[in-house]
């Protein structure tokens, strides 16, 4: 099993190994007491893991209850996060008890909000069953719903206290799912590592997913640690994003996370490209790594279309917005961009 500890505002450490769901009591024990443990998942892996998981944290001395809501993005809203926090009510969980989230980037990202509101903050573990939630989300201690004006545009930066991921429950994954994971871990290569990018830009990397998991949370951790709360170097990890989450939310969620941060890191790269920051080829490169993948590189909505999007993200600080542009494989930058010129570097990067 490979370990990578996070030291944040609290210090807590990333498992990863296959086969491991069946250790999640043992596990969580060393670092909790055993309590109640409220197990909050979707209907989808309910189904397959939810089981194992209670099985495991019973034999270990916790007692579990479990709320599932519907799979999908459609669900990270106020209404399911308001069904969470009744639910925890209702079964009495307190302050010494903790939540597990079992799931996905949507189930982590609600459940860890839900931890870090009800009763003020509980103790929570993620255990993450996507790719992208296993290279990503789990990590971090972002936590959020989406409001309708927008991409978690609620949310609280909340650290868990384990994250276990057992790389054996990516097997069931669809391949569209496993897809978006594929886009963040490219993202991670076009960040800062080369090699990293190199080897999931051909497309066949399955039997090295452990390694690749644990390269892209020690790419996370250090970034974390040195801006946990995402006022500097954090903002590189949103590569692709500021477009990527106005197509996803002009999709009404039809398009994925993963599949609209790929098709938002294609853009950027053009633009970086068209600018004069990024060396020439760079979107090329992107735009092939993300192909052999069967990830998308475009989009035919209208750049007012998307630029009323990007207007709204939450990324915007006043009269400016933060966009992350690729310069090379391995290096991206951090630039400010007035409102005012989103509409032109939008039509820019749908050229
Ligand atoms: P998701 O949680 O909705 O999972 C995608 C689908 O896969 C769902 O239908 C789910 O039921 C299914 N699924 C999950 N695990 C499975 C398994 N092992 N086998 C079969 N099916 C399985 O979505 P996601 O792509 O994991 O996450 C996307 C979300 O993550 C977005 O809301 C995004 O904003 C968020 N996110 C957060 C961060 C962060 O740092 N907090 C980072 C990146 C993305
Ligand atoms: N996924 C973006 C972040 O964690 O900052």
């Amino acid at each position: 099993m490979r370990k990578v500890i996070v030291k944040a505002s609290v210090e807590y450490a990333i498992l990863i190994g296959r086969g491991i769901l069946g250790q999640l009591g043992e596990e969580t024990k060393k670092r909790i007491q055993p309590c109640k443990a409220a197990i909050i998942t979707d209907t989808t892996v309910e189904k397959l893991y939810v089981e194992q998981a209670e099985k495991s944290l019973q034999q270990a001395g916790f007692t579990t209850c479990r709320f599932a809501y519907p799979a999908g993005e459609n669900s990270k809203h106020i209404g399911t996060l308001s069904d969470i926090l009744e639910f925890l009510a209702e079964e009495e969980v307190t302050r010494q008890d903790i939540i597990i989230a079992l799931g996905g980037g949507v189930c982590g990202d609600m459940a860890g909000f839900a931890a870090a509101v009800y009763q003020r903050g509980i103790r929570f573990v993620q255990v993450p069953t996507t790719f992208l939630a296993a290279v990503d989300s789990s990590v971090g201690g972002k936590t959020a719903i989406d409001l309708k004006a927008g991409k978690n545009m609620a949310g609280a930066f909340y650290q868990p206290h384990l994250v276990l991921c057992d790389v054996d429950m990516l097997d069931t994954l669809p391949e569209e799912v496993f897809a978006d994971g594929i886009a963040e871990t490219l993202k991670y290569g076009v960040i800062g590592d080369a090699d990293l990018f190199e080897k999931t830009a051909k497309g066949d990397f399955r039997n090295d997913l452990e390694e690749i998991i644990e390269t892209c949370v020690k790419m996370k951790r250090d970034i974390v640690m040195e801006d946990e709360f995402d006022n500097g170097v954090r903002q590189l990890l949103n590569l692709g994003h500021t477009l990527g989450h106005a197509i996803e939310k002009r999709s009404g969620f039809a398009i994925s996370h993963g599949h609209a941060v790929a098709i938002g890191m294609h853009l950027i790269a053009k633009v970086a490209e068209e600018k004069g920051m990024a060396e020439a080829g760079l979107a090329e490169k992107i735009r092939k790594a993300l192909e052999n993948n069967n990830l998308p590189v475009s989009i035919d909505y209208s750049a007012e279309e998307i630029t009323e999007g990007v207007l709204k993200d939450k990324k915007r600080r006043g009269g400016e917005i933060s966009f992350v542009f690729p310069t090379k494989i391995g290096h991206c930058e951090i630039v400010k961009i007035p409102v005012e010129e989103v509409a032109e570097l939008v039509e820019k990067a749908l050229q």
